[in-house]
């Protein structure tokens, strides 16, 4: 008898063409349908349970269907499902809105709405060379750190700089220029590319609009981590030669990094804050720029429609995804989140020391809730992310390597039980494909 995943698998490959996939790989990778989530747990169709080591795509907070967001969807739903944010608005944008001004950043007090993590970085670089187009310069060029990532739509895309998304879209890429990202955590590391940040600034700056980049983390470029200090200088540098400074923390956002944005390790406050996957603990798609006073006040004026900012999506602000980020905060605000993430990451780092007697693994690093394991001795061609992925589902977790890096960034619900076992499977994986024996 063919299982209910296989049927569930087979129907799918039907029709649907997945994201980041390459679809030929299923013909031997199961795809494995989810029947339904719990707290930390995705449950197959079959009867398997994986816990989920990357909260599906770092988006997940409190876990999955986590009773009290549910219950403020549900009675959101009963109230308005959605409606235009243009000429319109609604309570829970509102409340929202005035939350996150309070938490950011403290130049950051002007929210606006978008729905999903791309489109904001799209809307922060639009807005960014928008306000000095309204300042009367021209800035067409944005600066980006090397190995960073931003998204996959084109504007975000050409920000990036992660070659097997990148490459192949060379043509129709906008303007973009890459500065040497720290190559290490330490502050030396920080400052020599601190160094190369100014001497690109000294030749370049009047042409360059903002520069993007992801604080102190860079996930999809492989968990890359970097000091504070270049947060520090960054900011000092980009106001002394007029560019932006959009502080990508879509991924960073939200207690991932140890306090609840990046930007607070370095005491800063960019001119844009992009924020999206945890903003709504998981559940919706939303998403936000934030930026400063200043920034709005280039748009005020009497309509001129080449002076307002005319940029939108149908399902901006939508009241189902405000109403998740609004229980999501709650949760933030009752419970000290920080400070049992900090304990459980010092726990996690702890019980990697064994890892460092397997030949294979190269370093361990981590930032908060965010802890990598680079291996070394492959090339790419190996896929040795594919196999350790594929190893780790037989045993129960869902860890999704990204190259040659493992990393744990599991949703904060997660408990001491489910780290040990999250973190023996991953153990015995590395082990697995080490070359040694
Ligand atoms: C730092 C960063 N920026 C932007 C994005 C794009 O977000 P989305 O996948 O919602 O388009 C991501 C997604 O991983 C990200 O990590």
């Amino acid at each position: 008898m063919v299982s209910k995943n296989n049927q569930i698998m087979q129907r799918d490959l039907d029709v649907i063409w997945h994201p980041c996939t390459q679809m030929k790989d299923h013909e031997t990778l199961p795809l494995i349908p989810i029947k339904s989530g719990k707290g930390v747990y995705l449950y197959d169709f079959d009867g398997n349970k994986y816990i989920d080591a990357v909260s599906s795509w770092w988006v997940n907070l409190f876990g999955h269907v986590n009773a009290r967001i549910n219950s403020r969807i549900k009675e959101q739903l009963d109230t308005l499902e959605h409606v235009l944010l243009a000429g319109f608005t609604h309570e829970a944008a509102v409340e929202l809105a005035h939350k996150l001004v309070n938490i950011t950043p403290s130049k950051l007090t002007k929210v606006f709405y978008v729905d999903n993590g791309s489109s904001a970085v799209e809307a922060a670089l639009k807005m960014s060379y928008h306000y000095h187009l309204n300042k009367g310069k021209r800035k067409p060029i944005f600066l980006s750190l090397t190995n960073s990532y931003h998204g996959e739509t084109i504007g975000a895309l050409s920000v990036g700089d992660v070659s097997l998304y990148k490459e192949t879209y060379e043509q129709l890429i906008i303007q973009n220029m890459q500065v040497a990202v720290p190559v290490d955590q330490s502050i030396e590391a920080a400052n020599v590319a601190l160094e190369a940040l100014e001497n690109l600034l000294k030749k370049k700056a009047t042409e360059i609009a903002a520069l993007i980049l992801e604080p102190l983390i860079q996930g999809a470029g492989g968990m890359h981590m970097y000091h504070p200090e270049y947060l520090s200088g960054a900011r000092v540098l980009t106001e002394k030669y007029d560019v932006h400074l959009i502080a990508d923390e879509i991924m960073t956002g939200f207690g991932r990094t140890g306090k609840m944005f990046a930007c607070e390790h370095a005491n800063i406050s960019p001119d844009f804050m992009t924020l999206s996957k945890g903003l709504t603990g998981g559940y919706l798609p939303l998403s936000v720029v934030m930026t400063t006073d200043d920034v709005y006040q280039a748009f005020y004026c009497d309509y001129n429609e080449h002076k307002a900012f005319l940029h939108s999506h149908s399902y901006t602000g939508n009241p189902l995804a405000c109403a998740a980020a609004l229980a999501t905060l709650e949760i933030f605000e009752e419970e000290d989140i920080l400070g049992d993430n900090s304990k459980k990451s010092d726990y996690i780092l702890k019980a990697l020391d064994k890892f460092h007697s397997l030949e294979n693994v190269e370093e361990i690093r981590q930032q908060g809730m965010v802890t990598a394991i680079s291996l070394k001795g492959y090339d790419s061609k190996e896929r040795v992310g594919l196999k350790i992925y594929e190893y780790a589902l037989t045993e129960g977790v869902l860890l999704r390597p990204l190259g040659h890096v493992i990393y744990f960034m599991p949703p904060y619900i997660i408990s001491y039980e489910e780290i040990d076992k999250m973190i023996e499977v991953a153990y015995e994986g590395i082990r697995s494909v080490s070359k040694a024996d």
